[in-house]
């Protein structure tokens, strides 16, 4: 396993699958449509009609499979499973949409995760014969399954996941086997529901509802047999094993926010899988891999330019700290709106990193647009298969998150600024400068999911200190180097979601202007790490303390003498200096959650914000 813990990989598809006496494939299409918010770029089903096995696909949102299923929506159907995707292998199109299908067209499998070990498997399966249709991870489990498979469906799936690295949950049918669904998870949620005659998998507890308040969740290396109102549970080896039942109380509302009041919160907490997501197949034992990027020597890189805009603009700036740190190589970054307008200084021997969760962004867009024209090489960080900036990119590399319903961005930064340290790392390798510091860092890149938990499991600490501090109308972010794009994000985050006046500066700014708007109206929230420049920041918040603002620092465990200064202190682990942006991102996005919703304000769609800013 990647990582100390077997994270859940975060949100990225959703999967159902329903067995009964008589079911309509409009009843399959409907359970589907409650986990649309999972993912929607394509959709599909497969069920069994007369022995033979019907697969419908269909790139878009559900609707669109609804029209490509047409009659075939009220057809009587015994077992069906369905999927809406968000993509991470291979574009939204009908082929790459799930369900997949091995050689024979007998069996059909959904999945919701990452399979690590994907092209190893497509090349042995293609050495035993077996025909690729999709360019998707997933295809390889079909044919996996078709290979080991004798007659019995369990056995044969129990006998492919064993093969599987990577996350998976997955819903497989047999034409052979019309009386039954086979599920399996590791890293990826799955849910059983059983009700009279009826048997009902999907990605979490939403279309199960209409159905049936008992559910059973199913755990890492469980194999479920599903049959009309029955299921029994195995475990890696097939033995057979009891799984409680759980009673769901939410309503159909909580249940897609996963229980949680907003997406917002949810997306929060749902970082530590979002990580495993940023980090799969990046980074093994400390060991940079990045596959994407294995045609890129960034020793012959005379620079990199970097265009983002707001949240992104934040993750490069982190990147232009790490890389100038570790290495001899200059990174320029610049708010794509004005890159776009000036006369940048860039040719073929400059890379140009465009970050852009959404893949939309018009100024982003603009940005490598004209880079390009000037003959630097693009590669794009996004969280979306197939946008626009995938399309005009020479190179993408996926934040695999999963769709982020909130607007204010959140688990995307994170991944952002997971995947940018990595690169960051990468960089290292590359021109030479590898030292024990780095494998330092690469080892904490992969405890971070867990050093996440603990962050997040304070959060009622940090909702304390926003109580105190909601009805304030001004707020002051500060921090020196790795902590100064750090306080602009959490200024950005304060003032999108709770329209609060938040300012971001670089806390050694403060003299030459700002400290003359600190008073005790004017809060200041330090960022205040244990590193390099601590006793430069303590000096700058002993100055904003002496015009009697309010502290509200973030500290690193264990520092005492931080009490003498702030008035509320946020701790988070000791870090190497490199990482505490990551570590501190939970904490500046709980504050701004706490305080909006304290507001009675919705986090989740601030006035005036679009989650995709394609106008300019
Ligand atoms: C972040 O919370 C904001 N919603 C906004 O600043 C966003 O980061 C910016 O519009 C860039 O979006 P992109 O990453 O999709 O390009």
């Amino acid at each position: 396993m990647l990582f100390a813990h077997n994270w859940e990989v975060a949100v990225l598809c959703g999967i159902v699958g329903m067995i009964a006496d008589s079911v309509k494939t409009q009843d399959v299409v409907e359970a589907l449509k409650k986990l649309e918010y999972r993912g929607y770029d394509s959709s599909g089903i497969a069920f069994v009609e007369n022995g033979r096995l019907r697969v419908f696909k269909s790139v878009g949102k559900i609707e669109r499979l609804e029209k490509t299923l047409g009659d075939e929506l009220r057809k009587e159907i015994k077992v069906g499973i369905a999927h809406t995707r968000w993509a991470t292998h291979g574009a939204p199109n009908d082929i790459n949409a799930h369900p997949h299908t091995d050689c024979t067209g007998n069996i059909a499998v959904v999945h919701n995760g990452i399979i690590e070990n994907f092209r190893e498997l497509r090349s042995y399966l293609i050495s035993l014969g077996h025909k690729f249709k999709s360019e998707t991870d997933t295809e390889v489990i079909a044919h996996l399954i078709e290979e080991m498979y004798d007659g019995d469906l369990l056995q044969a799936v129990l006998k492919a996941v064993s093969k599987l690295d990577g996350a998976y949950a997955i819903g497989v049918v047999h034409s052979e086997h019309p009386d039954e669904i086979v599920a399996a998870r590791k890293g990826s949620p799955l849910v059983i529901g059983i009700a009279k005659g009826i048997g009902i998998i999907a990605s979490d507890v939403t279309p199960l509802l209409k159905y049936t308040k008992e559910v059973i969740f199913l755990e890492d290396g469980d194999v479920a047999l599903i049959k009309k109102g029955r299921v029994k549970v195995f475990d890696s080896s097939g033995k057979e094993i009891e799984r409680k039942v759980h009673t769901i109380d939410w309503d159909e509302s909580a249940a897609e926010k996963g229980g949680y009041k907003h997406f917002m919160i949810k997306e929060i907490m749902e970082e530590p899988q979002t990580l495993v997501n940023a980090m799969m197949g990046r980074i093994k034992a400390g060991d940079i891999l990045f596959p994407e990027l294995a045609s890129i020597d960034f020793s012959k890189a005379r620079r990199i330019n970097v265009v983002a805009c707001g949240t992104s603009y934040h993750a490069a700036l982190f990147f232009k700290y790490f890389v100038e740190f570790h290495t001899d190589l200059d990174v320029l970054v610049e708010v794509s709106s004005e890159f776009r307008y000036r006369k940048p200084h860039i040719d073929k021997d400059t890379i140009t990193l465009a970050i852009s969760q959404s893949g939309e962004t018009a100024d982003t867009l603009e940005s490598i647009r004209l880079a390009k024209r000037l003959g630097s090489r693009i590669i794009s960080i996004t969280n979306v298969v197939g946008s626009t900036i995938t399309r005009e990119s020479d190179l993408s590399i996926m934040m695999n998150s999963g769709p982020e319903i909130g607007v204010a961005a959140t688990k995307t930064y994170v991944a952002q600024l997971a995947i940018l340290a990595l690169m960051g790392l990468k960089i290292v390798k590359d021109r030479g400068f590898w030292s024990e510091r780095h494998s330092k860092i690469a080892d904490t890149m992969l405890r971070l999911p867990e050093l996440f938990s603990t962050i997040l499991s304070e959060k009622d600490h940090i909702l304390e200190i926003a109580k105190k501090y909601e009805s304030y109308s001004h707020f002051m972010y500060i921090g020196r180097g790795y902590g100064y794009p750090t306080a602009l994000e959490g200024a950005l985050k304060l003032k999108e979601i709770s329209y609060i006046h938040a300012e971001g500066y670089p806390a050694g700014e403060l003299k030459h202007g700002p400290i003359a708007l600190l008073d005790e109206k004017f809060p200041v929230f330090a960022i205040l790490p244990s590193d390099s420049l601590y006793q430069k920041m303590k000096s700058n918040v002993m100055e904003c303390k002496a015009r009697n603002a309010k502290i509200v620092a973030v500290a690193t465990s264990g520092n005492v003498e931080i009490k003498e200064l702030a008035d509320e202190i946020i701790y988070v682990p000791r870090v190497p200096e490199d990482i505490y942006p990551l570590v501190m991102a939970p904490v500046i996005q709980l504050f701004a959650y706490y305080v909006a919703d304290l507001k009675g304000l919705d986090p989740d769609k601030p006035r005036n914000l679009a989650k995709s800013v394609t106008v300019e």
